[in-house]
Parts: C-alpha cells; structure tokens; sequence
C-alpha cells in the first residue's frame, strides 16, 4: 500500500510526481490532467487522446452501467478495447448523478463490482457530493454516510484495481480536513477532494483553495490528491501550487459544444474572435472565421481539439515551472486574469505556513512580479531565520549599506520585501531576488515585519535608516526600532 505514488521535487505545495497504476502496467506523471470520455458522445476519438499528452482518462461507469448500448461491449471487451485507449481508466460511480437527481440505483458495492469487472484502474465509490454552504449539520451527516462507503471499499477485492477515496466536507476547511484524516485511514489509493464544481462554476477559487488546504492537512504527503471535476486550464498552476495531483476535464468538449475556447486567462466565444491568441496546430491553420464556417460537428470537435492542447500545454508548462521553481511566479501570473483568481491565490498565500513546509530552501531567482510576492513563503521563512539569529549589538540597517560604511554600529543591508540581510546571507536564495526598482508599500511592510523579527527575538539596538519608506512601512516598526532620518545618502 501507499507505495504507488513516488514524489520527485516540489514548489510550494505543488509537486512532480508518479503514480504507478498497476492494472493497466502504466505509470502516469503527475500532476496529469484526465479528459473525460462520455461513451454515449465522443467528442474526440479516445484513441487520439495519447497524440494531446494523455496518460490517463476518466470516464462514468454509472453511465456505462446504466446504458444498454454500452454495458455488455464494456463487460466483454473491457474498458480499454472499448475506448481504444491503452492508457490508465479511471471511472467515476455516479456520485454526480446522485447529487443531481437525488437517487442511484446501485449501492457502492455493485458498481465496484461493475468497475472491476469493466476492466477500470482506478474504481470510484459511491460518495455524497455535499455542496458548497450546506449546515454543518447536513455536511457532518453526509460525510459519515461517505466514510461509511469508503471502509466498504477497503474491503472491497480490487484486486489490482486502485480505489478513490473521495474528501467531502464542502466549504467547511476543518472538515474537510476531517474527511481527509478519515478516508487516509481506510488506506484506500487516491484522494480526489469532490463537490467543488459549483464553487469553480461560481468563481470561488478562494474557497477552492481553503478546501484544498483542509483536505491537504488531513492527508499524509504520500496521498495523490484530485481535485474532482477541475478542468479550467486557467486554475491549474494555483491548484497544482495548492497541492492538487490530478484534474479531470470535462470542459473540453462542454464548453466547445457552444463554441467556447479555452484559454489559461479566461473563456473566449468564438463568435467573438478575429485571431487565435494560440499555437496549437488548430489555430495555426485556419482562422475563426474559417472555424466558423464548418458543420457544427466539425467545428465542436476542432474547438475541442484547441481546448485539450490549452489544456495540456498549461501542465507541461506547470511541470516546467516546479523543475525551475518557479510556479508561484506562474500563479501570480495566471492571477492577474480575473480578480477571482487573484482571491484564490491571496488566499493560498494565507496559507504560507503549510506552504512552506514543502517549499524547497533554493530555487531559481525569486522574482518580485507584484504585491502579492511579499506574502510568499520565502519571505516567511527568512523572518523565521532571523529570529534565529545573534545580530550585533548595535546595528543599522540601511538599503544601501555602502553609504554608511563610516557608520560607529555594523551595518546590514535591509531588502524588501525580506527585511534584513545578515552579512554573508546576499548570495543565498531567496535574497538574489530580482525587484523592481519601483518597489510597492506591501513589500516595504514587509521588511518592516523581518526588521520587527529580529528586534523582538534578540537584545541589538536596531536603527533603520528611513531613506524613502513609505510611513505604512515605518508605522508598522515595533517601539524598540529607532528610525534615523538625519544620515546622508
Ligand atoms: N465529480 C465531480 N465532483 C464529484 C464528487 O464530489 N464525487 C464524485 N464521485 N464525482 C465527482
Ligand atoms: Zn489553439
């Protein structure tokens, strides 16, 4: 058990990782993006999924279940003869068609039987999809009714066949973290965090993220985690920074059904473009109104060909990022696509501490591209190092510590957003940064709190020379700092 998912290098909370699926004899690396396939409504031919960069797809087995056209091919071909995909399987339970029409009728152990004997990889239980904002009382009650199928399922023989372990707990963080501590327990394979469609169909990455967040927290580091349902290439790198494995899209083949385009900053119509603002061979061979001049079906199945290589394209780029170790940058880029997603990754950067944790100690430059670069981790964790430090006696800090060489006390640089910069430390990681000349207040406040840090956790008379700090910065100085005005640049 639990030796099936290998994690390679980190950035943030994101990592590269891979998932060894016994059943299919394929090992997929993460964070992978799943497309799913509708068996009534091939969008795209699953047979070509592998020429995107698929390793895996999800597809319902309810619906297969369910349908007369379909069932018996799946039980006497298998799955993957069906679909023409030698890929890993996912299948979902019906969980969705639960939480839309209120019953199913099939109980967790049927349709694991079912997934079994359909030839899936990864088999899913019946869990309750709780939605966003239900009382305590109902998300409480649902989640026992959840983890109740998910010790079913880890009685369950399934053989070679990995089992999901759905998280619920809605928009409630503490809970979700329950549900998360409770389904690791059962010792089931894959963690996909549900119900978080109506939230992502609302804008709410925010609490996306908290949820995430909770359930990460409840969670040991060695659990793959999916987030159910995820298909916006624009919200990829923050989930993935937010410790996310595993996405399915659906929103490949919905959104080109009417005429939507993807994009990582935001939804397009395609009634409504002149140029493709993209690459992919789709866009470089013909322009949208060409595209629109085609037979519907034509057209949905090229729309949906751009979205999947958006889409794919977005988590090579991810998996580029955290080789470099520069995610964040790239979600502080995606952020600046829509004020929601700027909520969602203020509200990973709360999350600092749990971000840090896994944050590896050097990387790339650490670029300072907005505000929001002063409330990441690296900034956390040198005021953390300060705090453990013995500074001289008598210090002056100063932003340009050369000018003051003559100075009676040592001095030290001080650098927004860190604070400051011990002697020898200038060449380490994160204190390279590359800033920008016109640096904004929040990363002054910023080294406000590190120069507070080392002053509250040592007995130096601090002096900092205030050539140019904005007062929100100096205001913020704890009693003990003394703020000289008088020394010359
Ligand atoms: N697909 C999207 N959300 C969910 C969920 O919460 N549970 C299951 N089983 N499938 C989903
Ligand atoms: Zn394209």
């Amino acid at each position: 058990m639990r030796d099936h998912f290998e994690l390679q290098a980190y950035d943030a909370m994101g990592r590269l990782g891979e998932l060894t699926v016994p059943r299919a004899d394929v090992t997929v690396e993460t964070p992978a993006l799943l497309p799913v396939i509708n068996p009534h409504h091939e969008t795209i031919d699953p047979g070509r999924l592998a020429e995107f960069g698929a390793e895996i797809l999800i597809t319902n087995s309810y619906v297969i279940y369910g349908s007369d056209e379909v069932r018996e091919p799946a039980l006497e071909d298998g799955l993957h003869d069906l679909l023409d995909f030698d890929g890993a399987i996912m299948t979902d339970s019906g969980s969705f068609q639960l939480a839309e029409y209120g019953e199913i009728d099939v109980n967790t152990t049927e349709i694991l039987e079912f997934q079994r004997e359909i030839g899936s990889d990864i088999a899913t239980p019946v869990d309750i999809p709780t939605p966003p904002d239900a009382d305590r009382e109902q998300v409480g009650r649902e989640m026992e009714t959840t983890q109740a199928r998910l010790e079913t399922a880890a009685d369950f023989d399934a053989g070679e066949m990995l089992l999901n372990a759905p998280v619920q707990g809605a928009t409630y963080p503490d809970l979700r973290e329950q549900a998360a501590r409770d389904a690791y327990a059962t010792g089931l394979d894959v963690f996909p965090i549900g119900a978080v469609v109506p939230l992502l169909n609302d804008y709410r990455y925010g609490e996306m993220v908290d949820a995430v967040a909770g359930a990460k927290r409840g969670l040991g580091e060695d659990a793959p985690v999916h987030l159910f349902g995820a298909g916006h290439p624009m919200m990829f790198a923050l989930a993935v920074a937010a410790g996310c494995d595993l996405f399915d899209s659906a929103a490949y083949a919905l959104y080109a059904r009417d005429g939507r385009y993807l994009t990582v900053r935001g939804t397009e119509h395609l009634d409504e473009l002149e140029h493709f603002p993209c690459e992919c061979p789709v866009c470089s061979a013909r322009t949208p109104a060409e595209l629109r001049d085609r037979p519907t079906h034509e057209r949905t199945k090229l729309l949906a060909e751009h979205n999947l290589h958006v889409s794919f394209g977005e988590m090579r780029r991810i998996k580029q990022a955290i080789r470099q170790g520069n995610l964040l940058e790239l979600v502080e880029t995606r952020a600046r696509a829509h004020p929601t997603m700027l909520d969602g990754y203020r509200a990973l950067l709360d999350h600092a501490e749990q971000l840090e944790r896994t944050d590896p100690a050097s990387k790339d430059a650490f670029f300072y591209l907005s505000g929001e670069s002063a409330a990441r981790p690296e900034v956390r964790r040198h005021h953390d190092r300060l705090a453990r430090l013995s500074p001289p006696a008598d210090l002056l800090l100063a932003t340009d510590p050369d000018a003051h060489a003559g100075a009676d006390a040592d001095v030290w640089a001080v650098e927004p957003p860190f604070g400051p910069v011990p002697r020898g430390l200038d060449q380490t990681y994160p204190l390279t940064a590359e800033l920008p000349d016109r640096l904004d207040d929040r990363a002054y406040r910023a080294a406000a709190r590190g120069v507070n840090r080392l002053a509250e956790t040592s007995d130096a008379a601090i002096t900092l020379v205030d050539d140019g700090w904005p007062a929100s910065a100096l205001d913020l100085l704890a009693e003990g700092v003394d703020i000289d005005t008088t020394v010359e640049e």
